[in-house]
């Protein structure tokens, strides 16, 4: 038993830190299949023992995090995920899934392309561009609006007649031909190419400079209009009224009368995807019809009335040229294999990830190899063979390095661990700046006026060596300091040099950080194998530092989902003098190191669960919910025996209202719930 929840732990862990690779670094280091793989044995695993699944799994999160230098916006309604699928068993299944939830009923489906970019929401309000925000973590996302302004094919006026207020999401791309010129450019210029058009467009609109963004040429297709008030009945009149408001909609989207339709249309596309000007990983099956679509509603994280279709990858050989290592915050080191650069699926690839030494061995895979590379849409690519027969292989397996290439301290590997660690926690520089920028995160302390190029400068100069110097910095520390860096995800160099606003700014982050409540305070630590959650269930459970910093083996075993591995850890760490002296620091410094109970505004709904559906007259949906909530309730997205209330709006399907008729669950319009509440 206990080696489940210890799967489930170890999975739900490892499929958080691919998301933040992916969303946030712009650099994963698995493919989307392995990925979609791991993530479904953690959803079958989750099903067959709910009791040991993290509340915070990536199984119920569209994934995607915030990146740090923009301001965050909260999304009118959350940016969802799809599921996905690369077998047409699944799909068929899919439709089989449909056809029962819809009672046997008549539905079509459109199907469309599935753009390999990234989702943005654009608000229109007076027919004129307000905000341009990307996805996030589906919740929250970015505000990139200047960015997004320098697309030319964006209009920043629509075509009248326009609503006086609309929302459309779509995605935002590069061309493969312009980001074929812009990585000859850069060759030119001696910088280094980059990896595909996907991540290319993904750093570009993280550009600071505006202006450096309208030299890449980047391009959209919109796809979805968030319409709250019911304006359009189906998905297709969904994308002509997109279109009649001048913005760009693909013209290859279809209805399809059965799923056979859909088949062909996927299997003709990935034979025709490659000669598209820009790259497709799949094709999107969406039930055309909205009221529909509403009664099949969502899971957590995705609609049930749509899918994905993913094409396979492609694999091509190449060489090896060299290994070079990469040191994290923790100290792990990850071994990074150069390539010659080799073209796959009209991208050039010049890097993979080879994770750890235990993947080198396995792979047996040493310079000068032949490598077999491939990658899905989006992805670094990876190694996933090595031609073992060639004649003229090196002789000896490759060794991993003994020497920290930073600091040149000996590594060290510890039993049963697929990694190598530098233990010059003191004084190697990747993990100073690493402790710091995790500290500095928008999940830890959210200091956004600072970077990770102001860290390096601040560092560079002496100011920083621990997270608690940061609440030392006094303006005339800061003022008129500069160098240059260069941003790792867009390779730009840039100047930072601290002016008078930008120490204002700085300064204010660090003081407003102060009011960061304690859960965020434990995860900024950065202690080894807390993450967010684990940083949240101990916060609750132990209300403060201090009896956390006493507690024992047995009593943090004793935690829902903490094993020994964690546990192991937290004693560890304070056990150290050095972790004692700096959290006294930040002690004296002001943070919060205690626990601050929410208070709800009543428990008129207290343990109740909850079901919304439909459009609701006086108050939005998200409003709603968050009201359910702030008074005692939770939200559930489908109704089964355990519901007991489905609060009823407009519009709602005939099949969510017979199905709580049947089970006996409370129907509630929406002024008897607020006189519940207390709110009319
Ligand atoms: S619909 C609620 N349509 O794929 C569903 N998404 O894995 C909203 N994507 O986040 C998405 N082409 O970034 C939709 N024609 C298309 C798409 C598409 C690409 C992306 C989008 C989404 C992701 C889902």
């Amino acid at each position: 038993m206990s080696e489940v929840k210890e799967s489930i732990r170890r999975l739900t862990e490892e499929l958080k830190d691919h998301n933040y690779k992916y969303y946030v670094l712009a650099q994963p280091s698995i493919s989307d299949r392995e990925f979609d793989q791991k993530l479904k044995e953690l959803e079958q695993l989750e099903l067959a023992y709910p009791q040991f699944a993290d509340p915070d799994s990536p199984t119920k999160k569209v994934g995607g995090e915030i990146t740090s230098n923009f301001t965050t916006v909260t999304h009118s309604t959350p940016m969802l995920s799809l599921s996905n699928t690369y077998s047409k068993e699944e799909l068929f299944d899919f439709d089989e899934r449909v056809n029962r939830g819809l009672g046997g009923e008549k539905y079509e489906y459109v199907a469309e392309l599935k753009f390999d970019g990234l989702a943005i929401a654009l608000i229109y309000e007076q027919g004129k561009l307000l905000r341009a925000i990307t996805r996030g973590d589906g919740t929250k996302g970015d505000e990139v609006t200047a960015n997004v302004k320098t697309i030319n094919r964006i209009p920043h006026q629509l075509k009248s007649p326009f609503p006086e207020k609309v929302e459309v999401r779509g995605e935002i791309f590069m061309h493969k031909a312009a980001f074929k010129r812009l990585n000859e450019q850069r060759l030119k210029a001696g910088l280094s190419g980059f990896a595909n058009p996907r991540n290319t467009a993904a750093g570009t609109l993280k550009m600071q400079e505006s202006s450096e963004v309208a030299k890449r040429p980047l391009d959209i297709f919109l796809y979805q209009l968030v319409d709250e008030g019911g304006v359009v009945h189906s998905h297709m009149e969904s994308l002509d009224l997109i279109q009649s408001l001048g913005l760009p909609v693909s013209s290859e989207s279809r209805t399809c009368n059965t799923i056979d339709e859909v088949w062909n249309f996927i299997d003709s596309w990935d034979e025709k995807r490659k000669d598209l000007s820009y790259e497709i990983d799949g094709v999107v099956v969406k039930l055309n019809n909205i009221r529909q679509q509403d009664e099949l509603g969502f899971t957590a994280k995705s609609p049930r009335w749509a899918i994905a279709f993913k094409f396979e990858t492609e694999r091509v050989s190449t060489k090896l040229l060299s290994i070079s290592y990469q040191v994290g915050r923790t100290g792990a080191v990850t071994p990074v294999a150069n390539l010659q650069a080799v073209s796959l699926l009209g991208t050039t690839v010049k890097r993979a990830s080879l994770h750890n030494a235990d993947v080198i061995a396995d792979l047996d895979v040493r310079i000068g190899d032949t490598v077999f590379v491939e990658k899905g849409g989006e992805i670094i690519p990876k190694i996933v063979d090595v031609d073992h027969q060639a004649a003229d292989r090196a002789d000896h397996p490759t060794e991993f390095i003994a020497l920290c290439p930073e600091c040149s301290t000996p590594l060290v590997r510890t039993e049963g661990e697929a990694a190598h660690y530098c233990p010059n926690r003191e004084s190697c520089p990747p993990q100073i700046k690493g402790r710091i920028e995790h500290f500095i995160g928008r999940k830890a302390m959210d200091i956004d006026s600072l970077g990770e190029g102001k860290v390096d400068l601040l560092f560079s100069k002496g100011l920083l060596k621990r997270p608690s110097d940061l609440y030392q910095l006094k303006s005339d520390d800061l003022l008129g300091l500069s160098k240059s860096i260069v941003n790792e995800d867009t390779l730009e160099e840039r100047l930072v040099s601290l002016q008078k606003k930008s120490v204002e700014n700085i300064l204010n982050g660090i003081e407003q950080s102060k009011k960061q409540i304690f859960e965020k305070v434990l995860f900024a630590l950065g202690i080894r194998h807390v993450g967010e959650t684990v940083a949240k269930k101990l916060a609750r459970h132990f209300k403060n530092i201090d009896q956390l910093s006493s507690s024992s083996m047995e009593e943090l075993v004793g935690i829902n989902e903490i094993g020994d591995k964690i546990a192991q850890s937290v004693l560890e760490y304070f056990s150290k003098q050095e972790n004692q002296d700096e959290i006294a620091l930040l002690k004296e410094a002001g943070l919060n190191f205690v626990i601050e109970e929410k208070e709800l505004s009543s428990n008129a709904l207290e343990g109740k669960k909850i079901v919304v559906s439909g459009v609701f007259q006086k108050y939005g949906r998200n409003e709603i919910k968050a009201m359910i909530e702030d008074h005692g309730g939770s939200n559930v997205s489908s109704i089964s025996k355990n519901t007991d209330i489905l609060l009823a709006g407009e519009n709602m399907g005939p099949a969510k209202k017979a199905k709580a008729e049947d089970l006996g669950v409370q129907i509630m319009d929406e002024d008897t719930f607020l006189e519940l509440i207390d709110q009319n």
